[in-house]
Formats: C-alpha cells, sequence, structure tokens
C-alpha cells in the first residue's frame, strides 16, 4: 500500500469541511427531542458511504434508531474487516462552559494541537473518528488500493448503552461475518507516543430512588422527626467505600481479575507524568484505591461513582423543607471476569439492605455490559501494529482503556471475533465534557495509519 500522505495533503480541506458539517448535526441520542437530527445524521452517513465506495449502503431499523450498514466485497476470499462506530453523540450540556457553541463547529490552535483543532460535539467521540474509516476507504477505493473486504456498522445509540445493537447482531450474523472487527472510539497516549487500546472496562448503570415521607415536608415543623431522604441517601452512598477506598458491596471482587506482577511492571513501563496529570485537571492530588498506581485505578481496577445526585429544592434563595424523595445515578466500571448482570444485582440487594428504617428504596438498572481484554499476540494486533510503525516510526504500545465500549464484548460472543481499537483522540480532548474537540493532526494521521492496517491484515492473513 502507498502511503496515504499525498492523497490526504490533496483532499484535506475537504475531508475536514466534510467532517464540519457532519459535526453541525445534533445526534443527541439521549434526548427525543432531537430524534430527527439523529435520523438525519443517519443519512448523512449513508451518504458518505456512498461516495466513499461502498457497493451498497443501507439503513437498517431497529427498535431504536437505525444502523447504517455498509459494504464493498472485492472477492469472497479474502479477508473481511467489519467497521464500527457510532453517529451519536453525547448531550452537550453544561452549555454556558462552552467557549463556542456546541454543534457550531470552529478550529482553533491548543498547546497539544499547534495545527488546529476542531471543537465541537462529537469532534473526537465518535463522529470524527469513526469519519476517518469513511475517509480511509475513500483513499482505497479511489487509488484502486482497497485489499480486502470492508463492511461498515455505525449505529445511533451508543451514547445511551447501544440497545439496539444486540438485536441487530443476533439477527444479521452472516450478513455481519468478518474476520477481524476495526474501531476508532478510544484514545492513544500522546502524539508520539502511538498506543493501542487492548481493554475495556465493562460498566453497570443502575439508578436509585430513596423516598422518605408522602409529600415535601416543613423542615421545622418535621425536621429531626422523619428521615430526610438526602441525609439518607448520601449517606448509604459514603458507605460503598471503606478508608481504603475500596467497595464494600459483598462479593463485588469475588471474580475481579488479578494481574501477575510482571503484567503490572508491563504496564508501568508506559509513560505517565502525574504532575501534568494533577496540573491539567487542577487537583492537589490524585485518589484511589490503596494500593494501585492511576493507571490502574483507572484501567485494570472496578470502580463505582455517583454520576448525578438530586432532590429537595434547588431554586434560588433558600426553601426550608425535608423532601419527600432523593435520587442517584451510580455507574460501575468493571474488569473481566466480572458479569455485569451479577455485578447489578449484588448492587440491589446490598443497597436495599443498608436502607434504613423510615425509608424505602428502589433500585433501576439502566444498562451494561462486560469488559474486554484483545490478545496481543495474534495477526491483528499485529498488524494493527506494523500499521503505527509505517506512519508514526513507532511501535505503539498495547494500553488498557478505562472507558466502555459493551458491545465489544458482544461482539466476540455473537459474531466470534477479535476486536482491534485503533484510537486517535488524546485524553485531553474532553469528550463528554463542554469544549470536545479533536486535533487535525490526529485526524489526518488516523486516515493515514487505517489503510496500513488493511494492508497488513491482508498480506498476514
Ligand atoms: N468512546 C467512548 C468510550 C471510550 C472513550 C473508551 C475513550 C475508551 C476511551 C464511548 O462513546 C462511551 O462514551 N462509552 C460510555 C459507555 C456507554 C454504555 C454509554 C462510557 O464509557 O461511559
Ligand atoms: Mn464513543
Ligand atoms: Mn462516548
Amino acid at each position: 500500500m502507498k502511503s496515504a500522505k499525498p492523497y490526504i495533503e490533496e483532499h484535506k480541506q475537504r475531508f475536514i469541511d466534510e467532517l464540519i458539517e457532519l459535526l453541525k448535526i445534533p445526534s443527541i441520542s439521549a434526548d427525543s427531542a432531537y430524534k430527527k437530527d439523529v435520523l438525519s445524521t443517519a443519512d448523512a452517513i449513508k451518504e458518505s458511504l456512498e461516495k466513499a465506495g461502498c457497493d451498497s449502503v443501507e439503513l437498517c431499523e431497529t427498535p431504536g434508531y437505525p444502523i447504517v450498514y455498509g459494504e464493498k466485497i472485492i472477492d469472497p476470499s479474502l479477508p473481511t474487516v467489519l467497521v464500527y462506530g457510532h453517529y451519536d453523540v453525547q448531550p452537550p450540556d453544561p452549555l454556558d462552559l462552552w467557549n463556542s457553541p456546541p454543534f457550531d463547529p470552529v478550529i482553533e490552535k491548543t498547546e497539544l494541537h499547534p495545527d488546529g483543532a476542531i471543537f465541537a460535539r462529537g469532534a473526537c467521540d465518535d463522529k470524527g473518528q469513526m469519519y476517518m474509516h469513511v475517509k480511509a476507504m475513500e483513499y482505497m477505493t479511489k487509488t484502486d488500493q482497497l485489499p480486502c473486504n470492508v463492511k461498515f456498522m455505525i449505529e445511533g445509540e451508543e451514547e445511551v448503552g447501544s440497545p439496539s445493537l444486540e438485536w441487530f447482531v443476533t439477527r444479521n450474523q452472516d450478513k455481519l461475518a468478518n474476520d477481524v472487527i476495526l474501531i476508532s472510539d478510544t484514545g492513544m497516549i500522546a502524539k508520539d507516543v502511538p498506543s493501542i487500546t487492548t481493554g475495556l472496562r465493562g460498566l453497570s448503570y443502575v439508578e436509585v430512588e430513596v423516598t422518605g415521607p408522602n409529600r415535601d415536608l416543613h423542615s421545622g415543623l418535621y425536621g429531626g422527626a422523619v428521615a430526610n431522604p438526602i441525609n439518607v441517601l448520601t449517606k448509604m452512598i459514603a458507605s460503598l467505600h471503606d478508608e481504603n477506598k475500596h467497595i464494600t458491596i459483598p462479593g463485588f471482587y469475588d471474580t475481579v481479575e488479578e494481574l501477575s506482577t510482571e503484567e503490572r511492571a508491563k504496564m508501568a513501563e508506559a509513560p505517565f507524568d502525574k504532575e501534568a496529570y494533577k496540573k491539567a485537571l487542577d487537583i492537589d492530588d490524585v485518589y484511589g484505591e490503596e494500593g494501585f498506581t492511576t493507571n490502574e485505578r483507572n484501567s485494570i481496577r472496578p470502580t463505582l461513582d455517583v454520576n448525578g445526585i438530586w432532590g429537595g429544592y434547588i431554586g434560588e434563595g433558600a426553601k426550608t423543607v425535608i423532601p419527600s424523595k432523593a435520587f442517584a445515578k451510580i455507574s460501575m466500571r468493571l474488569v473481566p471476569h466480572q458479569n455485569w448482570r451479577k455485578i447489578t444485582e449484588l448492587f440491589k440487594s446490598h443497597f436495599e439492605s443498608i436502607a434504613p428504617k423510615g425509608v424505602r428504596v428502589k433500585v433501576k438498572p439502566h444498562h451494561g455490559g462486560e469488559a474486554y481484554v484483545t490478545p496481543i499476540d495474534n495477526t491483528a494486533y499485529q498488524a494493527a501494529s506494523k500499521a503505527y510503525e509505517d506512519t508514526f516510526g513507532k511501535t505503539p504500545i498495547p494500553q488498557r482503556s478505562g472507558g466502555s465500549i459493551p458491545i465489544v464484548a458482544l461482539f466476540e460472543k455473537e459474531l466470534k471475533s477479535k476486536t482491534i481499537l485503533m484510537g486517535f483522540g488524546l485524553d485531553s480532548d474532553a469528550i463528554h465534557s463542554p469544549n470536545e474537540h479533536f486535533g487535525i493532526w490526529n485526524y489526518l494521521k488516523g486516515i493515514e495509519t487505517i489503510p496500513q492496517f488493511y494492508h497488513h491484515f491482508t498480506k498476514m492473513s
């Protein structure tokens, strides 16, 4: 495969402009007010895949948002790469913390992105990274270099837990048959430290509701005499970690995969600058489970975090009230061998068991998924590693990430194939946060690296 660099150089402006157009559509899957926008994003992806050289592209209906499926089969005897990505994005809130409107993309230079970065919701997660694959496909077909078969499966519900994808995958196993799944929806260590994500954490997401009295009460007349659901809920939540920041749910760690001393030593070789980490987050120290490093805490260890908590009076001024209800959304990041349904059960029974008299507790499971670890001694990983060597001039470091793409474990189960996670984002790209961005350099580097993967994978298969 020839280097894609000259082609990218020639079409660079158009590649950027096309991504910007895509980023203008607010495809927020969590909010039904944006339904039309989510649907029109699917149409736009379909059109872009057709233009990039797919032979057939369709919008596959599901109980939720459609999945864009496209393929180009050049020879059934050659390997098939299945590209997965998502066209939906997270809600942009809090809006007032954005320096420019989230769906009005702008290019700004930053310290880490001196060539400029595109600021918009979805720039990195995942429209920008998904679109690298569309442009890599364009390059390979327009220059007659596509070495194998390609299938694209781009969904619109990833940010809400992919509720329809299992439905789709289990019904379309033949259509989706492949030799490797390729995803760009993660990050890399740094622009000069390429890495390949070899692990994702699982997830169990729940919502809890604590109910005290049947209505909000005067906090003077009733205060002290009835349970205050917010007081109770915060105490219950606080009790979920002990002083060593271990999670106290009985059985929570029973199946947790323990890494060997060698594996942990290998992990510790990845560059990590604690001072820079603290500075970037404006914190005076890191925090977490005793006995583990920061990189271990956020990748190979399970966690429990409150994502949101509410109840009572939060308007202007003061209102003296004992609320009837208090709520929280809680996520647990899981590691290999923890079954998310089992963990959800353990959480539910523990949380119900620690509720004091005077309140009622409801636990509502949202969604979840298993962790995933990809082997590094197989053809697919080796091919990816070679691709980075071609374009970065360095061997990438395998690194387990703390994020979750729950569908990856399901792919392995249903489609029997391994996933390669070639992420080109940086941790500082602010995915899910205000001012999300994606470096133009990263975007173009991804487009350059992906075709090399196809080349090596086909040759080595
Ligand atoms: N692309 C992210 C996951 C990710 C980001 C993994 C960076 C590794 C590095 C994905 O879109 C995401 O946000 N996943 C959710 C879970 C999902 C079920 C909502 C997450 O990790 O919170
Ligand atoms: Mn994503
Ligand atoms: Mn995301």
